[in-house]
């Protein structure tokens, strides 16, 4: 029995046991789609997402992220308050219509509007009556010949204001600006109330950034983490407006975890995102507790130890197919996370199944990530470490891995330093380069067809040696090919 059990082990694979084979193309890398799922609910124009790790994703990571058209997940070392304002600043950053508006009354000082003005950097301020109905508005323009004095709003204010209803379109309201040649754009009910307010400048961002994932009132979107057993915390970044939940686990196939995804699940309507899992088993189980999206890897990740500490893992390529052929079936897009360490093995993932991939080691060196900055030998470096190591279980987060007992931890990661790379969207424009030149190859015009077509051939050690630059010292460093590591 113990020989046999030897005997069966199968065989598995992950990115440097593989390449790509290259097919008969028509497709040029600049025309194609890289769009994909990441929920049932949700599409993003850039397959990349940012892992909840408190040195990769905290809100201006997220916010860069999805301006690019990827999307970031707030990590979860946090106390609850600390996470709900991070989703909220995401949320309110370049929103379509603002919700919170400044306002003043028509009896209000023109000073005192003037000071309101200079102190949140805004150029105008809707004028409301004691019923919050609007009867004005008043902006530098109207501002300008004003030497003092003790002046109220309603004796300078504009009484003829363009307002737009709440369900009017982004084109909509440029369409009225334009006409009307106005920046600020208040929005009111049928009763005249105000309830928020559109801003050319808003609406110039957006333009700035065609492809940054939006939700369907134009707020950039973004997720938060969540411990399996801290539905208050759920419950609380929902309310915050996160777009989707990540139920954070190590080993999301244990039947008190299930059992708790499944409680979170009746009581949360965003979409919610399960794992980590590795086996056809655990997707059939996860799924059927309803959840949006399945989060892969079990012990792929640069910082993790799990396979060494406990022995448990499936090699990345293995684990994202076994899980993506039972996530097919059920309709459930799959999160390749962990391992990724070059824009080719993100081609990879996405032709062994995956529809999305999750980063830490490639985001962590950016200038958006929250990590320390270091120096080590006159050279930048950020911190970056795993959520199971020493550190971060110490700063609070211990229900993901090695938990033990009630105080002592047996961790799972490590901590150490990537080099600094400068800005985020750098780096997602060369993951995404590299994304394309692969489908050109493979000939894919979008990531559907590259999860179809993809096909691959196995290598060997002499065979990854040859894929590498070889026999040759490096000089100048290639920007999709870190070299200083
Ligand atoms: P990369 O390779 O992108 O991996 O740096 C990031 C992913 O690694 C996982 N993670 C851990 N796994 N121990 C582990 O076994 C840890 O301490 C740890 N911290 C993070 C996680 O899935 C992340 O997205």
């Amino acid at each position: 029995m113990f020989r046999e059990k030897i005997h069966e082990a199968s065989e598995a694979l992950t990115f440097d046991d593989v390449l790509l084979i290259p097919q008969r193309s028509e497709v040029e890398p600049r025309d194609v789609d890289v769009t994909s799922k990441l929920t049932r609910n949700i599409e993003i124009k850039v397959p990349i997402v940012s892992s909840p790790m408190d040195t990769v994703t905290e809100d201006e990571m997220a916010i860069a992220m999805a301006r690019f058209g990827a999307i970031g997940v707030i990590h979860r070392n946090l106390t609850v308050e600390e996470q709900v304002s991070m989703v909220k600043r995401v949320k309110r950053e370049e929103s379509f219509i603002i919700r919170d508006v400044y306002t003043v009354h028509p009896h209000t000082p023109v000073s005192e509007a003037l000071q309101i003005m200079d102190v949140y950097g805004i150029t105008g301020l809707p004028v409301i009556d004691d019923d919050g109905k609007l009867v004005g508005i008043i902006t530098i323009r109207d501002l300008r010949f004003y030497r003092g004095g003790s002046v109220e709003v309603r004796e300078l204010m504009s009484k003829d204001v363009v307002t737009a209803p709440e369900n009017i379109s982004v084109e909509e309201a440029k369409i009225i600006m334009h006409e009307n040649r106005i920046e600020k754009l208040p929005v009111v009910d049928s009763s005249g109330k105000l309830i928020g307010l559109i801003t050319f400048k808003d609406l110039m961002k957006r333009e700035k950034y065609p492809n940054a994932s939006r939700d369907s009132e134009g707020r950039l979107m973004v997720g938060a983490a969540v411990g399996p057993y801290d539905i208050e915390r759920a419950l609380a970044l929902e309310r915050a407006g996160a777009d989707f939940l990540v139920v954070d686990t190590a080993h999301a196939h244990n039947v008190n975890v299930m059992n708790s995804i499944k409680k979170m699940r009746s009581k949360i309507d965003v979409d919610i995102v399960a794992g980590n899992i590795a086996t056809a088993e655990a997707a059939e189980d996860i799924i059927s507790l309803d959840i949006d999206a399945l989060r892969v890897g079990i012990g792929p990740g640069s910082i993790c130890t799990t396979r060494i500490v406990a022995g448990i893992g499936i090699p990345q390529l293995t684990a994202i197919a076994e899980v993506a052929d039972v996530a097919e079936e059920h309709n459930i897009p799959v999160i390749a996370d962990g391992g990724i360490r070059y824009s080719g093995d993100i081609v990879k993932a996405i032709a062994a199944g995956a529809h999305t991939v999750m980063l830490g080691s490639l985001l962590a060196g950016t200038e958006e990530s929250p990590g320390k900055e270091l120096i080590i030998g006159g050279r930048k470096f950020k911190l970056y470490r795993g959520m199971g190591s020493l550190g971060a279980i110490q700063k609070g987060i211990s229900d993901r891995y090695g938990k033990i007992g009630a105080t002592k931890f047996v961790p799972e990661g490590v901590e150490g330093a990537v080099p600094y790379k400068g800005k985020v969207e750098e780096v997602l424009y060369n993951l995404v380069g590299g994304l394309r030149s692969g489908m050109g190859y493979v000939g894919a015009k979008n990531i559907e067809e590259l999860r179809r077509k993809g096909r691959f051939i196995k290598i060997t050690s002499v065979g990854l040696k040859e894929s590498h630059p070889h026999d040759i010292t490096i000089i100048a460093e290639s920007p999709n090919y870190p070299t200083a590591l």
